[in-house]
């Protein structure tokens, strides 16, 4: 199958990605607690005794990329207390460019370029696109260690920012472009493969629950900057 069907998916199609989550999530048990290292009810506990459902390649990227979207909220709050002179726990920057460092750089983009980018660069399909990706890669590794090596206020928020402005598009391009064609590039037998090789890198590189122990030190990070309670970020509309 070629992904010239990915471009000419009617827009049912993607509507059906979007709403069969919406409708398994309906059926989770929002109200137990879960035991996990992270507060967010998890189904886990309910399915401990059975065998999970696997995670699948692309989900376990794109649930990556939430971890990623949340760390870049905390960069965003943290440098608008640098700007505006409120007080900020001086390890935050540092402890969440460790973890982009740990989980995003050393972590999930090997998995992209080992695994994913091959695919489309041996279909000849977007090569272009992949090209980006990579380079944004490398650049944002410079700017982590720019982060980590910042000497004062000015130079660590300009590169905190180049950072966030860089990642949202590029993790959003991989999420609704890149990934979604995966399913088309990718034969069943090696997407079932690839779940199972990226499970046993994660437990590699992160140690066991590596993931729900990222979770743990984002919402640290979060509750000691006040950006924890979702509900805060609710805007009255009338
Ligand atoms: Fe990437
Ligand atoms: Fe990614």
């Amino acid at each position: 199958m070629t992904l010239s069907r990915v471009r000419k998916l009617p827009a049912g199609g993607f509507i059906g990605v979007m709403v069969v989550p919406l409708v398994l999530c309906a059926y989770m048990n929002p109200g137990e607690a879960s035991g996990l290292p992270f507060s967010y009810p998890h189904p886990e506990k309910d399915r401990e005794k059975e065998e999970l459902v696997p995670v699948s390649a692309v989900e376990d990227l794109m649930r990556e990329h939430g971890v990623l979207s949340r760390i870049l909220l905390i960069y965003e709050e943290a440098c608008a207390r640098l700007d505006s002179g409120k007080e900020l726990p001086p390890d935050i920057i540092p402890r969440a460019a460790n973890l982009v460092r740990r989980m995003v750089e050393n972590y999930h983009e090997k998995l992209e370029e080992q695994y994913i980018f091959p695919h489309f660069e041996k279909a000849g399909e977007y090569v272009d696109l992949v090209k980006d990706l990579r380079e944004q890669h490398h650049a944002g590794r410079r700017l982590t260690d720019r982060i980590l090596r910042a000497k004062d206020r000015n130079d660590l928020t300009g590169s905190v920012r180049l950072f966030i402005r860089m990642y949202r598009p590029h993790k959003a391009r991989e999420d609704t472009i890149l990934f979604p064609a995966v399913h088309y590039i990718v034969s069943p037998g090696d997407y079932a493969a690839l779940g199972k090789i990226f499970d046993a890198r994660e437990d590699e590189a992160l140690g066991e629950k590596g993931f729900e122990r990222a979770m743990s030190e984002v919402e640290e990070m979060e509750k000691e900057l006040g950006i924890h309670d979702l509900a805060k970020f609710t805007r009255p509309v009338k």
